[in-house]
């Protein structure tokens, strides 16, 4: 018959070995071994919490320890030697530990699972992660007001229906993205406050008949407190989902505006350069430069969306509690990981080597009649109505555009025909900065207003 001592750590029952074939199917090990220090860490909270629970003795626990630790500096150094057969990251542990230590790492699972014990792993590695990742969200949040800070005076069109709309600043434009950050922030902030409570002790699925403290092993792992229904703990994933989820809209907010950016490097409109370290040629042509990380950017969020979706759909058909299913997590996990940590990482110092050309911006922004809702303004001040404001510049854009100039290059008498509300103090309006200025309250993109939002933006970050 079967042992232990086959690999099959439940081949008691069995009367045949599990095929080669659904060995690898099944195995886990060759993705899920970037838990292993997680899973070691997991580990020695419940050892100790076993031992001060009498549950295993004392000398147990010194044997667990020193066990661990060597297997700790085994997988740092990279000579741990993962073995497919013995399937996951817990089952290689927890077997090498036996190996060191005898039946001290056999007691180890007293009272556990690997259905709880999986869980606190991606718990304690997603906390982990969020809190990298936040501190890469604050980083690019620093290139941008770095950037923003110089250009509260560049005068830039700002769109909609990617048509000129009415002029902006780029700082006001750059501040933008630095508050879609804020709240990805915030979103990771609140996912983690759900990611961070403890499975273990839920075991398989009903709890453990041992007389075991999870909280405190919540408090040794510093956890805000423990799954409080043993059925959820081992089942749902859902602070996975949320991870991705939260994940994938900063994936979205970088994506819009990499697709910013390579519109803005092409030569018609031409308002910024990348930096040649993020860009390549072409094979064949000579003269290209390519800006290929943001094009990657915007290629990748369609990756973490679809991470998002996996998961989503991996957890939609499974009853409670644990099903195998669940091991299908954390490849997209993984990858949504690393997907995003690389992108942040390059896009703040990609952000840092922006060449902006504001005369090219300035250019572009008297092109489409930017300050016509200015005009519009002008005259409702002076007692007309909005609607007949609107219809009267419509009809001077109309003649501008006829003669092919701006609304500026009007002259007065040409301006009055379209209404007689018009006096020449309508020219400081029609600039570019008469525009700007006049916008002039919180959230607007008046230049004094833009500097006390960078200005607001730097506490925050600083607290
Ligand atoms: N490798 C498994 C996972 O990732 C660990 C839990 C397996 N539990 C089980 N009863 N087969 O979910």
């Amino acid at each position: 018959m079967a042992t232990m001592q086959d690999n099959q750590t439940w081949s008691g029952r069995f009367n045949e070995p599990v095929a080669e074939l659904v060995k690898r199917y099944t195995a886990s090990v060759d993705f899920d071994k970037r838990l292993a220090l997680f899973d070691i860490q997991g580990s020695l909270a419940h050892a100790q919490m076993l031992a001060t629970c009498n549950i295993i003795s004392a000398q147990d626990l010194k044997d667990i320890q020193r066990g661990l630790s060597q297997i700790e500096n085994e997988i740092i150094s990279g000579d741990f030697d993962w073995q497919l057969d013995l399937e996951d990251v817990h089952l290689n542990i927890e077997k090498r530990l036996t190996t060191l230590v005898g039946d001290a790492g056999k007691r180890l699972h007293t009272g556990r699972s690997r259905n709880d014990q999986v869980a606190t792993d991606i718990r304690l590695y997603l906390r982990s992660e969020i809190d990298n990742i936040v501190g890469l969200l604050k980083e690019l949040q620093t290139s941008l007001l770095d950037l923003a800070q110089h250009h509260t005076h560049t005068i830039m069109p700002g769109f909609t229906h990617l048509q000129v709309a009415q002029p902006v600043s780029f700082a006001h434009h750059l501040m933008a993205y630095f508050e879609m950050c804020q709240r990805d922030i915030g979103r990771f902030g609140d996912a983690r406050k759900r990611v961070n409570r403890l499975p273990l002790g839920a075991a398989a699925l009903a709890g453990t008949s041992y007389p075991i403290k999870r909280e405190y092993v919540a408090e040794l792992l510093d956890f805000d407190g423990v799954c409080e229904n043993s059925l959820d703990a081992v089942s749902d994933r859902d602070f996975a989902i949320e991870f991705t989820a939260s994940s994938a809209l900063v994936m979205t907010h970088l994506s819009r505006l990499s697709e910013e950016l390579i519109l803005w490097m092409n030569p018609r409109f031409g308002f910024i350069d990348i930096a040649d370290r993020f860009c390549t040629g072409s094979s064949i042509m000579p003269q290209k430069k390519n800006p290929d990380v943001p094009e990657l950017v915007r290629g990748k969020t369609g990756r973490v969306n679809g991470n998002l979706v996996a998961l989503l759909t991996l957890m939609k058909g499974q009853p409670l509690a644990y099903n195998k299913d669940n091991q299908e997590d954390k490849e997209p996990l993984f990858d949504t990981v690393d997907t995003l940590t690389l992108t942040l990482r390059i896009y703040a110092d990609m952000m840092r080597g922006i060449t902006v050309k504001p005369e090219a911006m300035r250019r572009a922004a008297l092109q489409g009649y930017a300050t016509a809702t200015d005009l519009a303004d002008y005259l409702v001040k002076k007692g007309l109505p909005f609607r007949d404001a609107h219809e009267a510049v419509a009809l001077a854009v109309r003649h501008a555009e006829q003669k092919g100039c701006d609304l500026a290059e009007l002259k007065l008498d040409e301006l009055q025909q379209f209404s007689a509300l018009i006096a020449d103090d309508i020219y400081g309006v029609l600039t570019l900065e008469g525009s700007l200025a006049a916008r002039n309250h919180t959230g607007g993109t008046a230049p004094n207003q833009v500097e006390a939002a960078i200005a607001r933006a730097r506490k925050l970050l600083a607290s």
